[in-house]
């Protein structure tokens, strides 16, 4: 078998848009309460993309501070991969566009489609081009702009969701360090449980559609509810036992922020407490592909990894899907 390059991140970055709405916001749109939202999901407030904000332009905020704290230009780039279920169009890419954004003429760019999984399955697809000495420099980039295809008649999910974007660049790390394992999976049976029905080839865009609410997001929340529960617990437990690693060695979860009593019950399964967690939905509510690293950018610009730590990224999705990876900081 041939050596491989070991593989970290050298640098990450967040953006999230500056317009802020509260539950008490939302208490006004419908029928809904600051109570319920708060003890439910343990969300208080979102960030909403600008009129003229599209997932690139979130995701090329994200990019320049991802980049500036890796001490790498855009010229060095040679790949993008932007993890999205909102691209700015169905294409060009949000990757493509984005690498013309940055100037980065030599990068190879593409979208991945795996709902909240897609930053863990961004990660996995562009370490294997650098361990692999296939490429040197990757920007992996989740960003969702989550407000575009939310339905703010529908109280079940409009609490839910905002908008943001998180960027990492990954490239050769010390040995000790880096992406130790990864887990992805896929239950496709499932995919009818959280959905957007409307805009693709099965049913693509028509007055009919639009009548029938069809390009917002679907979401059968109890049943996500539950599957999300399981598969974050077993993803996070198989990807400790593939790295070597026992639930006593982790120093930060960094879970997908989709409901706090999910994430609560990751805790309790790797028998962690809140302090070796990090928990943002608050502020920003589920950012779908953002979420995880947005998580992680704040967690070391508030200097809650140091070098050595042993971080658990874990994540679930449309799909549907789940991603988790052990990465040595
Ligand atoms: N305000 C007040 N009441 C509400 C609201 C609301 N915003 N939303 C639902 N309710 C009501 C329901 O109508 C229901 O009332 P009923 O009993 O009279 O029918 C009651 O509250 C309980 O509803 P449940 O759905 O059972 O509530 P639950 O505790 O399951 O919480 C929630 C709902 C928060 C959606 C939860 O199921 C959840 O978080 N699911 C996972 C969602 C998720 O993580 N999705 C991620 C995927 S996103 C992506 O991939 C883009």
């Amino acid at each position: 078998m041939m050596n491989l390059i070991p593989v970290g991140v050298l640098g990450s970055g967040k953006y999230v848009p500056e317009r802020i709405l509260t539950n008490k916001e939302l208490e006004t749109m419908v029928d809904t309460n600051d109570e319920w939202i708060v003890t439910r999901t343990g969300i208080r407030e979102r960030r909403i993309a600008a009129p003229e904000q599209a997932s690139s332009d979130l995701a090329y905020e994200a990019a320049q501070v991802a980049m500036k704290n890796a001490g790498i230009t855009a010229e060095q780039l040679d790949l993008i991969i932007v993890a999205t279920i909102t691209p700015d169009m169905a294409f060009p890419s949000t990757s493509c566009i984005l690498q013309d954004k940055l100037g980065a003429k030599k990068a190879a760019a593409f979208d991945l489609a795996a709902a909240c999984s897609g930053f863990i399955y961004g990660l996995a697809n562009a370490s294997n081009f650098i361990a692999t000495g296939i490429y040197k420099y990757a920007l992996v980039i989740g960003v969702d702009c989550l407000s575009r295809i939310t339905d703010y008649t529908d109280r079940n999910t409009c609490i839910l969701f905002g908008d943001g974007a998180g960027a990492v660049v990954i490239g050769q790390v010390p040995e000790d360090r880096g992406f130790k394992s990864f887990e992805l999976g896929a239950d496709g049976a499932g995919g009818p449980l959280l959905k957007i029905e409307g805009g693709g080839s099965r049913n693509p865009a028509s007055p009919e559609s639009l009548d029938k609410r069809m390009h917002y997001i679907y979401m059968a929340g109890s049943e996500v509810f539950k599957f999300a529960v399981r598969v974050m617990g077993n993803a996070a437990e198989e990807v400790l036992r593939k790295a070597g690693m026992s639930k006593e060695d982790v120093d930060l979860l960094v879970p997908h922020q989709a409901n706090y009593r999910i994430i609560q019950s990751s805790l309790n399964r790797l028998n962690l407490t809140e302090d070796k967690c990090m928990i943002n939905l608050d502020r920003y509510g589920n950012m779908s592909a953002a979420s995880i690293p947005v998580a992680l950018a704040e967690a070391a610009e508030q200097g809650r990894v140091s070098e050595g730590d042993r971080l658990v990224l874990v994540g679930f999705g449309g799909g549907l899907t789940w991603g988790a990876s052990v990465l040595v900081w």
